[in-house]
């Protein structure tokens, strides 16, 4: 029999008599959202030393961040404490294709909020989950039709091994990947993510093999001669790596030897996917379609987390097909969380409607000109201009052994991350003479990351192209020097 109101009211003791009895909980000290709001930067890097990373000031201290509060951004501009206008170039590192603050985005995230609709997925199915995993299954190409809903790049990774995994069989659990690769820290992908920093001294899965990036002889002879290989991952644009791609050749090699050794293909588009490239996936460019595919960063259209593993209809059905298996990896707590996926649902509308990966291919190849044209004014500075889209890498030349020996015992002082690198140097001086923000790259201390929103016009590459002119033209000595110059004030 159910409870009526009544009966609950004479059975129960009533939540106010229980209170009586009870002292009232220890309130900390915390502190408010308006607290964090109006917070001071010294406030802020005190909490930051205390509670999240104390080590990591080190590097902001370095470069030059920790005189920054950011406290507002839209479009291409952050805006910080003093009013100042930074122009990013850096965009989270992929994660802001629609640029700060997108208008779109905001009014369907006030919508949904003001409307009342719900936000945990696990009970009932959601109307929010099933409609962004159609888009989706819309947008990939042949039969990549079968999402999994998440919120970091990590954890689509984790997703996308644990359904190749699966699909390959127990009898072929090895998994090739690529030298200089990154699909994230979690403690599943870290065994192929190709990184000692990152690694740590963790216990990492035997069953990996390790390839050079975008060399189809060393997958073949892998293939040939190990049949316990089941499944291969590659990022199609490294990143981390320093924006490294291979021919369109390789993919379609890559797509041909995976068919003839049935190895799963998984292409990590973390990065690299959403229109970046200027396609919307970049294994677009060559015509060829993976078994699995992972999205994350943009895909949460710069206002929340949200991330995708994009799994063929087959490999998902072998995997997770029946009432059985059907709940092995089934969503987490956040997956397909209800705001997020209407985000990321407004957003992929937004990069068709504003033709963004047009104009990201339109952009990035005359970011790609004026680049080159800097080099070829400064090719004693700059090595190498590469990339696709605004996915674009500015390789340095490495200065440490033409320096001139007065300055090089200096350079040695500096942190070991940014010896003989040009690119910290050079990145320091752009945020604090010309309010310019790239990004380093984890693995080529040499290469600067320009990965700006995909809304990204001419003038905001001329605006760049100016400063990074005016930072080269002193020279490396002179960059050297006031780099060093403006450590010791400090
Ligand atoms: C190619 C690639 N894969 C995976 C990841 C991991 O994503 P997240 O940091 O959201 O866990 C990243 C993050 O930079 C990435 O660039």
């Amino acid at each position: 029999m159910l409870d009526t109101p009544n009966r609950v009211a004479v059975d129960a003791p009533s939540l106010s008599d229980a209170g009586a009895n009870m002292t009232p909980t220890h309130r900390p000290d915390l502190l408010t959202v308006a607290d964090a709001k109006a917070m001071s930067l010294g406030q802020m890097t005190d909490l930051f030393k205390d509670h999240i990373n104390p080590g990591q000031l080190h590097f902001m201290k370095l470069l030059g961040f920790h005189k920054v509060k950011i406290e507002t951004a839209s479009g291409m501009y952050y805006t910080d404490q003093n009013g100042r206008k930074i122009l990013d170039f850096f965009g989270g590192f992929g994660s802001l294709a629609l640029g700060h603050n997108h208008p779109r985005i905001i009014k369907a995230r006030k919508d949904f909020q003001d409307e009342d609709r719900h936000e945990i997925a696990i009970a009932f199915m959601s109307q929010y989950a099933s409609a962004l995993a159609k888009n989706l299954a819309a947008i990939a190409p042949g039969d990549l039709d079968m999402v999994f809903l998440g919120s970091s790049g990590s954890e689509a990774m984790e997703a996308a091994i644990k359904v190749a995994e699966r699909a390959a069989g127990p009898k072929r659990p090895k998994i090739v990947y690529a030298a200089n690769s990154f699909h994230g820290k979690t403690k599943g992908v870290l065994s192929l993510t190709d990184s000692e920093l990152y690694r740590g001294e963790f216990q990492l899965t035997g069953n990996t093999v390790k390839v050079p990036f975008g060399d189809i002889d060393a997958i073949r002879a892998a293939f040939e001669t190990d049949p316990k290989i089941g499944v291969i991952v590659l990022e199609t644009i490294q990143g981390g790596g320093g924006i490294v791609e291979a021919p369109v050749a390789f993919w379609q090699q890559l797509r041909g030897l995976c068919d003839k050794h049935d190895v799963l293909w998984i292409a990590d588009e973390v990065q690299c996917g959403m229109g970046r490239s200027g396609h919307f996936f970049a294994f677009e460019k060559a015509g060829v379609v993976p078994d699995v595919t992972a999205l994350a960063k943009s895909l949460g259209a710069g206002k929340c987390a949200m991330a995708a593993m994009i799994a063929s209809r087959k490999v998902y059905m072998k995997a997770y097909g029946t009432p059985k298996t059907a709940m092995i990896h089934a969503q987490a707590t956040f997956g397909g969380i209800g705001e997020a996926c209407v985000t990321a649902i407004e957003g992929l509308n937004v990069i068709y409607d504003e033709d963004l990966i047009g104009n990201a291919a339109q952009v990035g190849s005359y970011l790609i000109e004026r680049l080159n044209e800097l080099k070829d004014k400064y090719p004693q500075i700059i090595k190498d201009v590469r990339g696709s889209g605004f996915m674009v890498g500015l390789e340095f030349q490495d200065f440490s052994q033409t320096l001139p020996a007065l300055l090089r015992p200096m350079v040695a002082l500096l942190d070991d991350k940014l010896k003989g690198s040009l690119s910290g140097f050079v990145g320091a001086e752009l945020l604090r003479d010309h309010d310019v923000l790239v990004a380093f790259t984890e693995y080529n201390r040499n290469v600067i990351r320009l990965e700006p929103p995909l809304i990204c016009g001419r003038e905001h590459v001329d605006a760049f192209i100016t400063a990074l002119d005016a930072v080269l033209g002193r020279g490396i000595v002179r960059i050297v020097r006031d780099f060093i110059g403006s450590q010791a004030k400090k």
